[in-house]
């Protein structure tokens, strides 16, 4: 019988393989604290090694660190095309993320979507044993518990979705969208980050599958069925976060950071390289700020990190142009020999060095346009200087504004698609007194140190194997 202590097999799109860790950035939120769930209990994780190849024999990397089991397969370059590039990324993920401008609907993605869920199901198959909990992860593989289903998987199998789930009539738009909804009933429990993305789908497993919900328990009823639908807020690995503080490399980043802005208020955010971050919109405020205040570009300096990502999508090749041209625009408008507003960096940093530049910056700008959770608002926050904390500016329509929007008392919330919003709340994290910046601190850190992914994991897991 499987309990909350099981060996865990998880499985996600993205694996963390020990040779390719280090760079926080890029990987986003995910695979940081899956690889923190993992190392804890022990387990499997299986995925896509994130490389291409023809080799259709399913031979498997097979990797151990620290306890945990990488287990990898390759993608023909046609799979990585329809499935990841495709139906993941240019369906799925826009229209998630509330961008059905963006969303790309071709039934030949969605077929080599199905084809590659398929094909993970048969791979990861063998790894499975009979106490173990199985958990899946993400937009990338809604099918998959299906899939395991047919073929005849036992085990208690979960799904948890990392991005938001959208408002049914979106969904709607989407072709087959009750095929892929029907599949999700196959797990034991899904977890969503939010409320607000849960109650999306229990609205439309009642209105479009006629599914019964009992919103006490989360318990949804369809075709004789049963399944369990509630939000885990995710968290990060605070213990790891906080022991980078400690480390020389920290240090160092933080001092390169202040020596380098010389008086000026450092404000940073660091974000994959997606339209779903609000970035052309971010510069947009900051633009506004510097338009509405010009004297004060001595006051200022914005550091924005944003590694490329998903750069055979063509949606985001665009929003790195376009963010080239602005932060291009305003620095040239702003700029003076000593001075330059806007620093665009394309690349990832450690979280060691993330740490210290989080902590050497006084504003953090968290602005998606939609988002999950967000781990960098948690990041930053947990990053302070209890005595002398900075402010956390986050956009109202991240995940994380449930937890650290404290009721006006924590993050300083904001309207990401209103330049005014963006520079009227850099404005006033410039100048909040330190009493002010104290209490909004001391009134996010709780949640942000409790609810950590370590919480997360425990939590899930025992809903999981609960029958
Ligand atoms: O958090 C959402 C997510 O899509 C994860 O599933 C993924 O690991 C991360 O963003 C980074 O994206 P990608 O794996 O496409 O580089």
């Amino acid at each position: 019988m499987a309990n909350a202590q099981s060996r865990l097999v998880v499985i996600s799109n993205r694996v963390a393989v020990p040779k390719a860790r280090g760079v926080a950035g890029a990987q986003g939120g995910l695979a940081g604290a899956l690889n923190a769930a993992l190392k804890d209990r022990g387990g499997v994780w299986f995925g896509w090694s994130g490389q291409e190849s023809e080799d259709r024999t399913g031979n498997m990397d097979l990797q151990r660190n620290d306890g945990v089991t990488t287990a990898t397969i390759d993608l023909s370059p046609r799979d990585v095309g329809e499935y990841y590039n495709g139906y993941a990324n240019s369906t799925l993920w826009p229209l998630f993320h509330y961008r059905i401008d963006l969303a790309r609907f071709e039934n030949r993605t969605g077929e080599g979507y199905e084809r590659v869920n398929d094909r993970f199901a048969e791979s990861v198959m063998p790894l499975i044993e009979e106490d173990d909990l199985v958990w899946v992860h993400d937009y990338h593989l809604i099918p998959l518990g299906e899939r395991l289903r047919s073929r005849g998987v036992k085990n208690r199998i979960g799904f948890f979705l990392h991005t938001p789930w959208p408002p049914t009539r979106l969904l709607t738009s989407l072709p087959f969208h009750e095929r892929l909804v029907r599949t999700m009933l196959s797990y034991d429990l899904i977890g969503f980050q939010t409320n607000e993305w849960l109650s999306s789908f229990v609205h439309y497993c009642e209105t479009e599958l006629g599914a019964e919900v009992n919103r006490e328990t989360g318990r949804i009823t369809h075709e004789g069925r049963q399944t369990i639908a509630r939000a885990y807020p995710i968290g990060i690995d605070w213990e790891h976060f906080q022991a980078q503080g400690d480390t020389g490399e920290a240090r160092n980043a933080g001092q390169r950071l202040l020596a380098s802005t010389r008086h000026r208020t450092a404000m940073i955010g660091v974000d994959r390289l997606d339209y779903s971050k609000g970035l052309p919109e971010r510069i947009d405020g900051i633009g506004r700020f510097f338009d509405e205040h010009p004297e004060r570009t001595r006051d200022l300096v914005f550091i924005q990190i944003a590694p490329p990502s998903r750069e055979d999508v063509q949606s985001y090749q665009h929003i790195r142009g376009l963010l080239e041209q602005k932060t291009g625009q305003i620095n040239g408008a702003r700029s003076e020999v000593d001075i330059v507003p806007i620093r665009y960096v394309n690349r990832g940093y450690s979280h060691a060095e993330l740490y210290g530049f989080f902590r050497a910056a006084k504003i953090g700008l968290v602005t998606p346009l939609r988002d999950g959770m967000n781990l960098v608002a948690k990041e930053y926050v947990a990053a302070q200087d209890p005595d002398d904390p900075g402010v956390l500016v986050l956009s109202e329509f991240a995940g994380a504004a449930h937890q650290l929007g404290c009721d006006g008392e924590g993050a300083v919330l904001v309207n990401p698609h209103s330049p005014d919003a963006l520079a009227g709340a850099i404005r006033k994290a410039l100048d909040m007194p330190r009493d002010e910046r104290k209490r909004r601190y001391d009134a996010m850190i709780g949640t942000v140190r409790d609810d950590d992914v370590r919480d997360w994991t425990q939590r899930y897991c025992t809903d999981l194997a609960a029958d």
